[in-house]
């Protein structure tokens, strides 16, 4: 049994700032940061458009930002939470700088702000169009100078440890010696990040399987807005399976205009804010035209637009596309909505605290109330930021407690037994995946939705069996969560009646 102060499950920028800060603050106590691939591997470092931030407030102001924030949440947001998260955002900023995060500026040395849907300002933040990779880079390079904190990657969270109501720690599969290891600690934090890979079709890594929401919903969290996926609309159309490769909406911003094969700018007929209308009404739009036309794509037509400077804004987009023989000087980008984001998730309160004591939730698997129905674009990476704070905060207040927990704790009994057939359990994500696509996507309907819930619950009970009858396996682990959240959605969705922001039923 490992014992430690802190316990974070995930490595992404909300697992990662907090243990930064908590790892400061308190040098005699143990932050110990389990995450289930290498270290670096999560939705943050592929993140390219930026962060939103008010930064230049001649044009912009705190209460553009939050406006913007309440359009896009379609009467859903918490308006705390969001006039709490925007208006913290500069301090939090300066904070990422100070580890390290390098963000592009212009010739007058101020930042140079890109423009996404949704926002009535350019105030994202960026680092070219690879602002995740850079900020994971500066976070992770910070969390490794700490004598303090242990980084143990390639350790699969399987479950929470619980004790009535209160979070003891958790069980992790260490998969380099395939062992399962215990963990106890005074507090933990969920930070595992999205779903993605519940859609197979995703901008999402892999990692995405929304564990951290199944764990949590094992033992009994409120989890809330599951409805609420939220499509991106460009994900790069490649007649391929698997994460789909991001066609940044700061393209859009950048000018970029979305057009059907035969070149007619559909957005126009869409909404005024045409091609930043924001990321639902635009992917919903996308999904009518194909719906019209049965073609499987769109495009997003570059060409009019200053080539040398959109190779310098966007060098990683312009590469990807090149090495797939388009010449965005020339050529439009073959573009098709995709999973992208999970706007519900734990419900945590103002300190990022969940119905469970002692457990905390940041990031992309908790609700905060920030996004409602749909989250304006760029504000995830300041969600993280802003609620790995407040739950810093609280925890620099609080005395330490679960001491007496080590007592409760029992080991995981590994008992021998045959291992799983691989196959099987593949073929099963398929047709997760393709439940979720077909009966889950942009717009759905009851029937398929009560079908899905139905499919669902049998493989439930179908995997339940498998996994108490064969030996712990990742890939079964991952499925199971999946199937979980994938009800989840089913359920939350079945009962919305009313259509608002990413969420439409007809
Ligand atoms: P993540 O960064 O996903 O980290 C989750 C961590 O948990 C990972 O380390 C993972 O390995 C670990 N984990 C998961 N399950 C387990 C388990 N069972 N056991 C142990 N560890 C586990 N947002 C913006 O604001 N601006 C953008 O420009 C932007 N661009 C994006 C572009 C792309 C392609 C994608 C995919 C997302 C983008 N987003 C953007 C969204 C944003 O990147 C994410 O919402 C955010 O980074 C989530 O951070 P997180 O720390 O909550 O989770
Ligand atoms: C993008 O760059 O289009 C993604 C931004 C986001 O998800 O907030």
């Amino acid at each position: 049994m490992i014992h430690t102060n802190y316990l974070i499950i995930g490595s992404g920028i909300a697992g990662l700032t907090f243990a930064i800060k908590i790892a400061d603050l308190f040098p005699d106590k143990k932050v110990t940061i389990i995450t289930k691939a290498s270290a670096d591997e999560s939705n943050t470092k592929y993140a390219q458009g930026g962060i939103a931030i008010v930064t230049n407030e001649t044009e912009d102001s705190y209460q553009k930002h939050i406006e913007d924030t309440l359009i896009c949440g379609d009467g859903l947001c918490n308006i705390d939470a969001v006039k709490m998260v925007v208006t913290e955002g500069p301090e939090r900023l300066k904070e990422l700088i100070a580890w390290g995060a390098k963000f592009d500026t212009n010739s007058k040395g101020t930042f140079d702000l890109g423009k996404e849907g949704g926002h009535s300002q350019n105030r994202v933040v960026h680092h070219k169009d690879q602002t995740g990779f850079e900020i994971e880079r500066a976070i992770l390079e910070q969390v490794y100078q700490k004598e303090n904190i242990t980084v143990l990657d390639h350790h699969f969270t399987l479950d929470l440890i619980t004790e009535n109501n209160r979070c003891l720690g958790a069980y992790a599969l260490n998969q380099k010696i395939n062992k399962i290891v215990t963990f106890q600690s005074e507090y933990t934090l969920l930070a595992t990040g999205g779903i993605g890979h519940l859609y197979g079709h995703t901008t999402n890594p892999v990692i995405a399987t929304g564990d951290g929401i199944a764990m949590a919903s094992r033992i009994n969290a409120v989890i809330k807005d599951m409805e609420f996926i939220q499509f991106h609309p460009t994900a790069l159309y490649e007649d391929t399976a698997g994460s789909a490769f991001l066609i940044s909406e700061a393209v859009r911003g950048f000018g970029a205009y979305l057009r059907t094969k035969n070149g007619y700018r559909f957005m126009l007929d869409y909404d005024q804010r045409e091609e930043l209308a924001s990321r639902d009404v635009v992917s919903q739009s996308i999904d009518m035209e194909l719906k019209k036309s049965g073609d499987k794509c769109v495009y997003l037509d570059c060409t009019h637009l200053d080539i040398e400077a959109f190779t310098k804004h966007f060098p990683m987009i312009y590469e990807r596309c090149k090495s797939i023989g388009i010449d965005i000087a020339k050529d439009w980008i073959p573009v098709v909505p995709a999973q992208h984001y999970l706007c519900g998730g734990i419900v945590v309160d103002k300190h990022g605290k969940t119905s469970i004591e002692n457990l905390f939730a940041c990031g992309e698997c908790s609700q905060t109330g920030l996004h409602g129905a749909n989250r304006l674009a760029s504000n995830s990476l300041l969600e993280a930021l802003v609620y790995s704070d407040k739950i810093y905060n609280y925890l620099s207040k609080a005395s330490l407690k679960n001491q007496d927990a080590i007592n409760l704790i029992s080991n995981w009994i590994v008992l021998d037994k045959p291992e799983v057939n691989l196959n099987f359990i593949n073929t099963k994500k398929a047709a997760l995946q393709l439940l979720m696509r077909q009966n889950a996507g942009i717009v759905r309907n009851n029937i398929d939705l009560l079908n899905a819930k139905e499919q669902l619950l049998q493989w439930q009970n179908e995997l339940d069996h498998l996994s108490k009858t064969h030996q712990i396996n990742i890939a079964l682990w991952e499925l199971q969560n999946m199937i979980i959240v994938g009800y989840l959605i089913a359920q939350d969705s079945i009962r919305r009646n009313d259509n608002r922001g990413g969420f439409m039923k007809v």
